[in-house]
């Protein structure tokens, strides 16, 4: 069979990389793919992302399944497109995308379905949103409305800051903009992942990502410096709970309110010290970098679950699959560019990427090739992930296998996995 992968960021490698060592697939077609799957024999990448020339693309060249890796493209309706024309694809249709492109969409879905979230008001005038904010007092978190690349959530730690977010959001040019203000949660995070056919939800092993740019969580939000699976945080207790109060009523709301979900849901959960849960937001999508770390614990054959999920083997029940996954850690170390996550610069040469050894192989994200010469081409270059016996080991063995990669103004964290470790 050919398969496509589309997008172009370091989950679609991993897509990619683990569709590519089913037995059944011939080749995997990366749309656009980066550097990394360029370099990478058993995929090919190509060069089209509008979604009417991809799907006559898809069609003439009889692939079998598609994946759809980011949310741009969920979002835009890829799956209703192919779809009507009779492809087999996995994602969410353009209104189940919802759940992640309109935080008003899914905080608005969560209440009615009683699922639980913190509380919340929407705003579509600054000085309705000012007031809430003065009488809330801080913490408070302002999210903009819409997609916003993991980049519209402040987290205000005063009172000022969140007025300014709210200017930011709302001052702008552009009409009809709106922000959400929610209450502030803690805890501690972890992004819990199913696949769905619209009826049932086969979860994923658990992770954890690191969003901030700096060790100890300091800095900027960034899209995530690095990630591991599985999430100590996730016990079999929490397992239960997420899946009871979160992904289930989750998936008979979407069917009740007319739209079933199918694709990758992902719960970002907040787990309180006494294992009670509050979600975050939903993703449509798998996580970046989580993903990465996932798939290469991942030992089931992802185009069989893959076909499963979208009805091709005539399985009464999908979620009756038993995933199988490798016992260990596995640990994702992100290589950012030179002035990420403001202004990324691009087109900077990498050096040293080891080739894929046993356990252990550097995802590419933001890469591309310029005449034989890999360069950066975005914010978060590459993914070297690993596996470990523990935390500590996938954590030390990363940072190994990392050592010798090099390009000028390259950004990482050296304590990816601190969490996990301390557990
Ligand atoms: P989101 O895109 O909604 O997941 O927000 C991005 C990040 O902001 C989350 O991963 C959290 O670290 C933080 N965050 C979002 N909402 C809240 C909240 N209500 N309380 C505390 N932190 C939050
Ligand atoms: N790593 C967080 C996300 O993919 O949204």
């Amino acid at each position: 069979m050919n398969v496509l992968v589309v997008g172009g960021g370091g989950r679609e490698h991993a897509l990619a990389w683990k569709l590519a060592q089913s037995p059944k697939v011939q080749m995997v077609y990366v749309a656009p793919g980066n550097g990394g799957t360029a370099q990478d024999k058993r995929l090919k990448n190509l060069p089209i992302t509008d979604i009417a020339e991809l799907r006559n693309w898809a069609l003439a060249n009889k692939i079998a399944l598609t994946v759809v890796g980011p949310e741009g493209p969920l979002a835009a309706g890829l799956v209703d497109d192919f779809r009507a024309h009779g492809l087999r694809v996995f994602g969410p249709t353009q209104a189940g995308a919802q759940l992640e492109s309109s935080k008003a969409f899914s905080k608005a879905f969560m209440k009615r379905h009683g699922i639980p979230t913190a509380d919340y008001g929407v705003f579509s005038d600054a000085q309705s949103a000012h007031s809430y904010v003065s009488q809330k007092g801080a913490p408070i978190v302002i999210k903009a409305d819409g997609l916003a690349a993991g980049k519209g959530v402040v987290v205000a730690m005063t009172v000022q800051d969140a007025h300014d977010a709210i200017d930011f959001v709302l001052g702008g040019a552009t009409t009809g903009s709106r922000v959400v203000i929610e209450e502030f949660l803690q805890g501690e995070e972890a992004s819990f992942i199913v696949m769905c056919d619209g009826k049932h939800a086969l979860p994923l092993a658990s992770s954890q990502d690191h969003k901030r740019l700096q060790n100890g969580d300091q800095g900027p939000n960034t899209g995530g410096m690095g990630a591991y699976s599985p999430a100590p945080v996730v016990t079999p207790a929490v397992h239960a709970r997420a899946m009871r109060e979160v992904i289930l009523p989750t998936l008979r709301g979407m069917e009740q309110d007319g739209i079933p979900f199918t694709g990758f849901l992902y719960a970002g959960l907040m787990i309180d010290a006494q294992g009670q849960i509050k979600t975050l937001e939903f993703n449509c999508r798998m996580g970046d970098p989580e993903t990465q770390p996932i798939l290469m614990r991942l030992k089931s054959d992802l185009l069989d679950v893959l076909l499963a999920a979208t009805d091709a083997l005539g399985l009464d029940r999908f979620d009756a699959i038993q995933l199988q996954w490798d016992r260990r850690t596995a640990l994702g170390v992100v290589m950012a560019s030179a002035g990420y996550p403001a202004s990324p610069r691009l087109g900077d040469a990498i050096h040293g990427v080891p080739a894929e050894a046993a356990d252990a192989v550097v995802f590419h994200a933001g890469t591309r090739l310029a005449d034989g010469q890999l360069v950066t081409s975005g914010g978060r270059v590459l993914c070297v992930t690993v596996l470990g016996d523990n935390a500590r080991l996938a954590q030390h063995r990363a940072y190994d296998h990392a050592q010798g990669i090099a390009f000028d103004g390259m950004q990482l964290r050296t304590d990816i996995g601190f969490r996990a470790i301390k557990n």
